[in-house]
């Protein structure tokens, strides 16, 4: 039986900034930005908007009445979550009308949450195989203002439904995973942002990857050959190149090529977006899917997920055939293009923007499923 990623679809908030400019007002060479990370933009969304919104704006976008009858699984992996008790699926299984009947809950381990998500979901469809099951990546990706991680900041969701016959990407039960108990990024319970070795999470990122490629290829006896494309967890676009780029040596040049034009279709999205943590790598994925005309039915994909902290995997999937028309290339591009270009001023103040969410709030946010007030420390959102 095939098990896989029947839909796929991704939503950014509204507004972005233009990496240039924040160069330019952090005293930093563009070129640094530009090409030494590889970001263009950066979105940033109101305190309006949340992981919650994000997810459902992204899910939504692809639920069908009969999905919503069939799905009884639902997964958030985020390390951006507003409650340390509550999980964010649990608000998501009733904004999105999900049958009651459905187990819903949230996994943390940095930005592999999702994709230790896709794995339960992917072995509850196996034992159920006329269920569905939704997983979401929602995340936040906050550093600070004026510090080394402000230009890989990011935010947005990434929802994927499963199912046992999968229109886009059927997954193989081949995978190696890897645990490392490494600090080069956490945050403590009360911390607003991130404690970042951020060297060590660039070595550690790139050894993972290493590790995991090197061990899957003995295990399984496959090669680059063997492999249409990978596919990165992208933190900034320039991590993925660089973890890919240190494995090439042992590549033919067709296959380097290949990879690395792969590698580039991958990041059209991320390049644009920043940093969306869980969801980075299945950003990365819809670009490749939507950005290349060398892929095709059958292909074969290895996909990369890391967690700092740090939790690693490499697994596998083959296209499915007719899966470009499944995509929702159009609606992501107007996504982006129909976005809002912030002053880095006007960022900052968004960015700071202050909450109380101890007092009465109301909001006048247009988004579907937006937050419209904050009442007892309970977020009611608009649907
Ligand atoms: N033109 C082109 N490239 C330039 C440049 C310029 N004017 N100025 C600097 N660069 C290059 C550097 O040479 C470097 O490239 P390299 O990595 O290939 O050597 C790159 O830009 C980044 O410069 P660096 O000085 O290393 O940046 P930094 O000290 O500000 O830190 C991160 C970069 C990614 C470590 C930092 O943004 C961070 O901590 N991010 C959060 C953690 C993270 O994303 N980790 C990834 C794994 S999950």
């Amino acid at each position: 039986m095939n098990v896989g990623i029947d839909k796929i679809s991704f939503f950014v908030p509204p507004y972005y900034i233009d990496m240039t400019e924040l160069a330019q007002v952090r005293n930093v060479d563009p070129g640094k930005y530009m090409i030494g990370i590889g970001q263009s933009e950066m979105a940033i969304g109101p305190s309006s908007q949340d992981i919650v919104t994000y997810a459902a704006n992204a899910a939504n976008k692809i639920l069908t009445d009969e999905d919503k009858k069939a799905i009884d699984l639902v997964i958030v992996g985020t390390e951006s979550s507003f409650d340390e008790s509550k999980a964010s699926a649990v608000i998501l299984h009733r904004l999105l009308g999900i049958q009651d009947f459905a187990r819903s809950f949230e996994i943390k381990e940095a930005c592999y949450g999702a994709t230790a998500g896709l794995e339960a979901a992917k072995n509850h469809i196996s034992r159920h195989p006329e269920s569905k099951a939704l997983v979401i990546a929602a995340d936040i990706a906050r550093y600070g203002l004026n510090n080394g991680g402000e230009p890989t900041q990011g935010a947005g969701a990434v929802a994927m439904l499963i199912s046992s016959q999968p229109k886009i990407l059927a997954l193989s039960d081949d995978t190696i995973n890897l645990t490392q108990d490494i600090y080069d990024f956490w945050r403590p319970t009360g911390h607003a942002y991130p404690l970042v070795d951020g060297p060590l999470s660039n070595e550690t990122y790139i050894n993972s990857f290493n590790k995991v490629y090197n061990r899957y290829s003995k295990e399984y006896q496959e090669s680059f050959g063997d492999f249409a494309a990978l596919a990165f967890h992208i933190p900034y676009t320039k991590m993925g190149k660089k973890a890919l780029q240190s494995v090439l040596p042992q590549a033919s040049e067709q296959d380097a090529t290949r990879l690395l034009e792969r590698y580039d279709e991958s990041i059209t999205y991320s390049r644009r977006v920043g940093n969306l943590y869980t969801g980075s790598l299945y950003l990365g994925l819809i670009s490749l899917l939507e950005n290349s005309t060398a892929l095709k039915a059958g292909d074969k994909l290895g996909l990369f997920s890391y967690g700092s902290g740090a939790v690693s995997q490499f697994f596998t999937g083959i296209l499915q055939s007719g899966y470009e028309k499944h995509l929702l290339k159009d609606y992501h591009q107007a996504l982006l293009l129909q976005r809002t270009k912030l002053t880095i001023s006007a960022y900052e103040k968004m960015f700071n923007e202050y909450v109380d969410y101890n007092k009465t709030t109301t909001f006048n946010d247009e988004l579907p499923f937006s937050i419209a007030k904050i009442e007892d420390n309970i977020r009611f959102y608009h649907n």
